[in-house]
């Protein structure tokens, strides 16, 4: 499963890529709004921290304005995928987009009808928004279920499921038991990903124990030049 972060903040981004555990990252017109950055200043910074896709999204809301940002986007690094909202329009400028040999993600996916029309427009990625689902009272990983299942019917599908909007550890790992090939997530989650207190406690006991001991792996000598 394929971890992209969800964010347009570098320094959180920087931090969280220098684990190498982060393959892509997503952004949005808010997430872009919320750095205060231009646009094209931040996703290029974006796309040389992280190895994999990086999704900038259009703002246009008709297909050929969206084709013209897309192709502006998409020149900023040859990591940008190019992120389009899942209207006719949308769909429209994906299908031009991909035929180009672009990255397309399609995104704001609230149904498995959607998926399947954003499959068959060409996207390398689906984004379906499972917080906002759940937020409604709805189920937003069962959303994850059918489309999973419904893209493994079709192996001329070449579309990647990527969970969107999630907003806890429970939504990747139900999301990695399905099957869905990307997770993107806030920095929060993430972070929330590696705690565990039982680890806390037993390394805790652990060091102590050590300590007791008096020795050091790497002699006394190395370990002060370590630190
Ligand atoms: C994904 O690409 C979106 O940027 C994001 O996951 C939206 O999440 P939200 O519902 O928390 O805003």
């Amino acid at each position: 499963m394929k971890f992209f972060i969800d964010t347009a903040d570098i320094a959180e981004i920087r931090d969280l890529a220098a684990t190498g555990l982060l393959d892509g990252a997503t952004t949005n017109p808010t997430l872009i709004a919320k750095s205060g950055r231009p646009m094209a200043e931040v996703i290029k910074e974006i796309c040389s921290v992280v190895p994999g896709p990086v999704s900038a999204e259009v703002t246009a809301t008709e297909w050929e304005t969206m084709v013209a940002e897309g192709r502006k986007l998409a020149a900023i690094a040859p990591n940008v995928t190019v992120k389009v909202p899942l209207t006719k329009d949308g769909l429209r400028a994906c299908k031009v987009l991909s035929g180009e040999g672009k990255m397309v993600n399609v995104t704001l996916c609230f149904s498995a009808g959607q998926a399947i029309l954003a499959a068959k427009a060409g996207a390398s990625f689906i984004s379906p928004f499972v917080g906002r689902l759940d937020d409604i009272s709805e189920d937003g990983m069962k959303l994850i279920e059918e489309i999973v299942t419904i893209y493994r019917q079709y192996p001329n599908f070449k579309t990647e499921v990527l969970v969107a909007s999630i907003r806890h550890p429970r939504h990747i790992i139900d999301a990695a038991k399905m099957g869905a090939h990307v997770a993107t997530m806030p920095p929060s989650v993430i972070r929330q990903l590696y705690q565990h207190p039982l680890t806390d406690k037993g390394l805790a006991s652990f060091l102590a124990d050590w300590k007791k001991t008096g020795q050091s792996i790497l002699g006394n000598a190395n370990a002060a030049a370590a630190e």
